[in-house]
């Protein structure tokens, strides 16, 4: 596990994952009802993008300047409400967390937005197998009433917490796709999260760097016969580009009513921002229809 979130903070990836998660937990928290938000793959919960650019050694370019850092300077007032909603929490958390400076500084990670969107009926729960990780993700998050932080296979979470008492759920899979299995591993616990609960809303974020490969995946997400599933993607450069990572996805399993016009209203204004390359584009591609009326 070589993997570090924190070189990657911030980036376009982050910024297309962040945005969504924001419409998904305000769409589902349009019911007074509690719900657990599940984390499987939390990293440490938030990044100083300072250390990130100074503390590696092998002097990586930071990613956050082509992410986080396009939207910084943009008024947010001329951005479409859903991701307006984003940029401005991620401003906010920057400001409270102290950053005097005109450039991003403290970048919110899933764990940071969760817990900043969470009403008092609502829980957290916080995976992370990385010890040194979760080690961090503990110091900011652990000892907390309606937060759990466990420092586990973050697959085995949904056998773990799902259904929860609460009967509401909102699972986002995040994994760092180091494995070779990996999108196999992100199946097995699509499968048995949804044997155990499948009204759950599932989010399953997945790098665009080969499209024959991420085709297989959804294939193989469509044979567990899902309920309504959606695949929202970004490219931030063509398929031919030299860039290795494309652009990404989010697959969102019971996409809660109207997330998919949210989600346009995210994705279209973002393939300008945050393009690397030309040839890119946005892309919402139901993999499993909603039935008219249900
Ligand atoms: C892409 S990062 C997560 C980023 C985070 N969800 C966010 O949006 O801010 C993936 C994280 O998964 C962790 N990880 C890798 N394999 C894991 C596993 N099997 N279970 C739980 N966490 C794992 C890595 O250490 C890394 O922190």
């Amino acid at each position: 596990m070589n993997y570090r979130h924190h070189f990657h903070a911030g980036n376009f990836a982050d910024v297309m994952k962040h945005a969504l998660l924001v419409q998904l937990v305000h769409a589902l928290q349009k019911k007074p009802k509690g719900l657990l938000a599940l984390d499987t793959h939390a990293g440490r919960g938030s990044y100083d993008l300072e250390v990130a650019q100074t503390g590696d050694s092998l002097a990586r370019q930071p990613e956050w300047p082509a992410g986080i850092g396009r939207l910084w300077t943009v008024d947010a007032a001329t951005l479409p409400a859903p991701l307006a909603d984003y940029v401005t929490l991620v401003r906010d958390f920057d400001r409270r967390q102290g950053n005097v400076g005109t450039t991003p500084r403290f970048y919110p990670g899933s764990p940071a937005i969760l817990d900043r969107l969470v009403r008092p009926v609502d829980r957290l729960a916080l995976w992370e197998k990385h010890p040194e990780e979760c080690a961090v993700l503990r110091t900011e998050f652990g000892g907390l009433p309606r937060i759990a932080v466990q420092e586990a296979d973050g697959y085995g979470a949904p056998r773990a917490c799902l259904p929860p008492p609460e009967r509401r759920a909102l699972v986002l899979i995040d994994p760092s796709f180091e494995a070779q299995d990996e999108f196999a591993q992100v199946v097995g616990a699509l499968r048995e999260g949804l044997q155990r609960m499948a009204g759950a809303v599932f989010a399953v974020w997945y790098p665009l760097t080969q499209r024959a490969r991420v085709d297989e995946f959804l294939m193989v997400v469509r044979e567990l016969n899902p309920p309504p599933t959606l695949a929202c993607e970004l490219t931030i450069a063509g398929m031919n580009s030299f860039l290795k990572m494309k652009g990404c996805g989010l697959l969102v399993i019971n996409p809660p009513w109207l997330f998919d016009v949210a989600a346009r209203a995210i994705l279209e204004p973002l393939v300008a921002l945050l393009a690397q390359a030309p040839g890119g584009g946005a892309r919402l591609d139901w993999i499993v229809r909603e039935t008219p009326g249900a």
